[in-house]
């Protein structure tokens, strides 16, 4: 089964690195538009580049998560160039430091919380307006394993990834008589940029975690989010798929 993506446009966020940029790879391999967006301009606009190299098409937008007004401008942009928004993954996400929560100063809760929930709201809001109006659609959401359970050390990561699988069923609900399905992906820990901070170059007690044995990768993600967002999947809504290595199995 061959996942066919042509003639849909997508957005996604924080598609500058790891998981985003493998995100972004994969629906331009699956023929879509990708409107990569990021914080950073340098790494969203290599993405494009790496995209544009292998024949594909794609745009950079410049998107701050935490910021309402650019989703409106991502999506506005979006539709004026392309006529359509089809599919929206909202991935962007940082870690934050490993704190427990009397440790945790208000300024380092209220960032993760902004960028990895409020963040997801902000682009859902914006991405829906314009998707509600089409009455078809698709949108992920990357959250985390630590949206089931918890890390010892990360209560803003953990609350706000809980909160993005709350956000992610109610729109489902909300949406699913309007043509648009909303789901969530729970990726385990991946080898990313994000990770290797966490990490301190020594991976054995995360891959301990693994029943699989091994650390996942961007692209085993990215296959998830691709077929969450096509119509191989269009009797799936309101859906939390972990894609863990069996961790969640535990
Ligand atoms: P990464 O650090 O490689 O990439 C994150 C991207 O988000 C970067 O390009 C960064 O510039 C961008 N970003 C950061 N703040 C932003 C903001 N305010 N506005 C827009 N973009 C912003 O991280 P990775 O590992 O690819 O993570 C992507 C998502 O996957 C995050 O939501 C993360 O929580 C989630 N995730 C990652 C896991 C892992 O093990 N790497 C496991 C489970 C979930």
């Amino acid at each position: 089964m061959i996942i066919d993506l042509s003639g849909q446009i997508a957005v996604v966020t924080g598609a500058g690195s790891g998981i985003g940029r493998a995100i972004a790879l994969a629906m331009a391999d699956a023929g879509a538009t990708v409107v990569v967006t990021d914080v950073d301009v340098a790494t969203g606009g290599e993405t494009v580049g790496t995209i544009k190299r292998k024949g594909g098409r794609a745009l950079f937008l410049e998107c701050d998560v935490t910021d309402p007004a650019a989703h409106d401008h991502v999506v506005d942009e979006t539709l004026s160039q392309f006529g359509r928004l089809d599919i929206a993954c909202n991935n962007a996400g940082i870690s934050g430091s490993l704190t427990p929560i009397d440790e945790l100063g208000p300024d380092d809760w209220r960032r993760v919380i902004d960028i990895n929930l409020n963040g997801v709201f902000f682009g859902m809001r914006s991405q829906l307006r314009a998707i509600a109006a089409q009455k078809s659609g698709a949108i992920v959401n990357i959250a985390s394993i630590f949206g089931a359970v918890s890390f010892r050390g990360a209560p803003a990561y953990t609350a706000a990834k809980h909160g993005v699988l709350g956000l992610t069923k109610n729109a489902a609900l909300d949406y699913s008589g309007r043509g648009i399905r909303v789901n969530a992906v729970m990726p385990g820990v991946i080898t990313t940029p994000l990770t290797s901070v966490s990490s301190a170059g020594d991976w054995a007690p995360l891959i301990a975690l693994h029943p699989i044995g091994r650390l996942g990768v961007p692209d085993e993600v990215a296959a998830a989010v691709v077929w969450l967002s096509s119509g191989q999947a269009s009797f799936v809504t309101g859906a939390c798929l972990p894609v863990d290595g069996g961790y969640l199995a535990q």
